[in-house]
């Protein structure tokens, strides 16, 4: 199959490279020429494990192209997939619909011969029914369908999600648009990965949920960890003994300083935003972004109470500092509250992350940044334990201690335990860990 990918992002370029690997001839375009040269002189735009491998081996086999060129990315295409971003709107939440109607719109006057449109980008339910009038009223070939694939890869362990995924969700209202994603994807359900053809607009709808069910677990386990503090019990044990239920299954219950990235924060905000324009209530969505929005923005109190009450001239030590590990996404961090928050109270912030300081510099220019852990440690009241890195969970805690004007751990990913951080010399504050 010929595919072209709109928007070489995360999603795109990792999705344009495993389509490549299947065996499909890719196209990827985008806007930015500095990404489009940076592949070409093969330098991935993004930090994701095995991207570069998979980008080059497919470059080298002829497979996978990239251009800046929409007509020519598009000119042989049976498949045009739009992976372009639909941030938050300023304002309302809504999801910014900006770059997927341009797309369109350019795309509609460079195609040739009718395609089948996909949207992999994450959009509201009924985005498909305007894409469709689009492409007609800018005068495209007749006969294209419009389809909705939403995507479900994770960043840092987006390839193998890609290739292994729990479902894929096809949603298209025509044969061909059917049949087409059924041939994209045979590759895949040839190793049983289940695919589940929907209409176009309840697979709109399906990702928003999972992704805010997602935010539900992650802003319950908060509030439980809370709770766990409050009365003494250990919210890591509780989790395992909720989460041994099938029921209701293990992940995403790690408390922490509340979720972050490019997909819940905004997700859930457009979610609202359907339902309220739907005249329908969403309560639990709606009490998950504020919870998760309380939380991170509370979690420089809780470093300013592990130091005793005040930061004031306290010395701070981060670890990590994007959304999570594996990635260089510095897309709503917690760590930009939290940081803004130690240094408005009166702290000097350093920071350390092993990929996230170049995305991290501009959000976060008033702090100091440095090579490594060790120092990080170096002369700090606190270190607090943000993004929980494969490289910070095996620290020599004792070394770091002597190197420490303060003795304070804050540790927002529980990766640590309290007896061993206090036989390092710690005094050690995790999430949820209440004792009596
Ligand atoms: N990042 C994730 O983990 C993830 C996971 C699942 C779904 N999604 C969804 O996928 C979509 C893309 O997310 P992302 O993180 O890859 O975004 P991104 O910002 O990393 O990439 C988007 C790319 O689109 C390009 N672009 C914008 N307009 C264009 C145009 N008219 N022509 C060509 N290129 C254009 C931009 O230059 C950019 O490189 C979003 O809707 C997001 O919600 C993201």
């Amino acid at each position: 199959m010929r595919i072209a990918m709109i928007g070489t992002g995360y999603v795109g370029l990792v999705s344009g490279a495993c389509f490549a690997d299947f065996g499909h001839q890719v196209t990827c375009v985008d806007k930015d020429q500095g990404k489009i040269d940076a592949l070409l002189a093969g330098r991935m735009p993004i930090w994701e494990p095995g991207l570069e491998t998979l980008v080059s081996s497919n470059c080298a086999r002829g497979r996978l192209k990239f251009t800046t060129d929409l007509e020519e990315g598009v000119r042989d295409a049976e498949a045009v997939f739009l992976a372009v971003g639909t941030p938050a709107r300023r304002g309302d939440g809504h999801a910014d619909l900006s770059f997927v109607f341009a797309a369109v719109r350019e795309l509609a006057k460079a195609l040739t011969r009718a395609v089948v449109v996909v949207t992999k980008s994450t959009v509201p339910v009924g985005t498909g029914d305007r894409i469709a009038e689009i492409l007609a009223e800018e005068g495209a070939p007749e006969g294209c369908s419009v389809a909705s694939n939403p995507e479900f890869l994770r960043e840092g362990a987006a390839i193998r999600d890609f290739k292994i995924p729990d479902r894929i969700i096809v949603g298209a209202e025509d044969d061909k648009a059917r049949e087409t994603l059924k041939e994209i994807y045979r590759p895949l359900f040839l190793n049983q990965a289940p695919i589940l053809i929907t209409s176009r607009r309840t697979a709109e709808l399906t990702k928003y949920a999972a992704n805010a069910f997602l935010a539900m677990k992650i802003s319950f386990i908060n509030e439980m960890a809370d709770l766990c503090e409050a009365v003494g019990a250990d919210v890591q044990e509780l989790a395992r003994g909720i989460g041994l239920d099938n029921r209701i299954g293990p992940k995403f219950l790690h408390p922490g300083p509340g979720y972050g990235g490019s997909c819940f924060p905004k997700d859930t905000l457009a979610l609202l935003q359907t339902a309220a324009e739907a005249g329908v209530e969403q309560r639990i969505v709606a009490t998950v972004v504020e919870v998760n929005d309380t939380r991170k923005q509370s979690m420089a109190s809780r470093v300013a109470a592990a130091l005793g009450g005040s930061l004031e001239g306290k010395r701070v030590g981060v670890l990590g500092l994007t959304f999570k590990p594996n990635t260089d996404d510095m897309r709503d961090s917690p760590a930009i509250p939290l940081v803004a928050g130690l240094v408005s109270g009166g702290a000097s912030v350093i920071a350390f992350d092993p990929v996230g300081v170049d995305g991290a510099k501009p959000l976060l220019p008033a702090i100091d940044y440095a090579g490594n852990a060790e120092s990080v440690a170096e002369g700090a009241d606190a270190l607090v334990i943000v993004t929980e890195w494969d490289e910070f969970r095996a620290l020599d805690l004792r070394a770091l201690a002597r190197s420490m004007r303060g003795r304070t751990l804050v540790d927002l990913r529980n990766i640590y335990d309290r007896a061993e951080a206090e036989r390092a010399g710690l005094d050690y504050f995790g999430v949820g860990r209440g004792r009596r």
